[in-house]
């Protein structure tokens, strides 16, 4: 069980490295564009355009019947928030924006979060926390350290932004499905997971909250997770391809 974990063929690994640049040029696209006075609605339906324009689909829509092209997850939502028409942005929200294209029969997963101003000292540390932890569990990935390390490394940072670490949801494999093994958590105590190998490819995601680390499902539409406490989060999420040496970060593009 924890030595589960897929490796992909050179032939794979050229399909995926494409739709991970994809799905990180669209996620900066809607980044790009996302303003206040928009609805999330708006900005599931711009996201869907930019998606049909690169050949592509969502990977997420009709996802165990995920109903929106990409997640919106809007200040205290943590993940799957659905864009609608009733939720309009405003210059004080932060944003999160998870997006998955699947273009030729491979899979790109990436995420960020940003605001629209200035952001106070606490969504500040919340911000750069989370992406902090994201680069620190990216470096953890060497050829030869185990899925742990990563875990461990994410959690580490966490701690020392004093954020709290959503343990309910984990990254995960990628590549030819969305999901494959293993899971990445963000935090240690589960044992040490696979060791890490060229060819295997990650989505490392870190979810940490502003206050508790408890989470509630939305009880109708059984996807939005929302924080316990109301207290913002923040999500982060970049697709790495382990190498015999450094990780190679497959979303990386300018705004992350
Ligand atoms: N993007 C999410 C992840 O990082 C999965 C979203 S699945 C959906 O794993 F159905 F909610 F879209
Ligand atoms: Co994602
Ligand atoms: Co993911």
């Amino acid at each position: 069980m924890s030595g589960n974990r897929i490796i992909h063929t050179p032939e794979e690994i050229v399909r995926i490295r494409r739709a991970a640049e994809v799905t990180a040029a669209v996620r900066d696209e809607i980044a790009r564009l996302a303003h206040p006075g928009m609805t999330t609605f708006d900005l599931d339906q711009l996201a869907g355009s930019l998606i049909t324009a690169t050949g592509g689909i969502s990977a997420f829509k009709n996802y165990h019947g995920y109903p929106g092209n990409i997640c919106i997850s809007v200040n205290d939502t943590v993940i799957h928030g659905i864009g609608t028409p009733e939720q309009i942005i405003s210059e004080n929200d932060i944003v999160s924006i998870d997006v998955g294209v699947n273009i030729d029969n491979a899979m790109g997963d990436t995420a960020l979060t940003f605001g629209f101003k200035e952001p106070d000292k606490d969504t500040k540390r919340l911000l750069d926390g989370t992406r902090d932890a994201l680069m620190d569990g990216i470096a953890a990935a060497r050829c030869g350290a185990f899925v742990r390390d990563i875990s461990a490394a994410v959690e580490k940072c966490a701690r020392k932004h004093k954020l709290a670490i959503v343990r309910d949801y984990v990254g995960h494999g990628c590549g030819i499905k969305l999901h494959e093994a293993p899971e990445i958590p963000n935090y240690t105590g589960w044992g040490k997971g696979p060791r890490l190998e060229p060819g295997m490819v990650l989505c490392i995601e870190p979810m940490l909250n502003l206050g508790t680390d408890s989470v509630r499902l939305d009880r109708r539409d059984h996807w939005t997770v929302r924080t316990a406490d109301g207290a913002l989060s923040a999500h982060f999420e970049h697709m790495i391809l382990i190498t015999d040496n450094e990780p190679e970060i497959l979303t990386w593009q300018k705004t992350m």
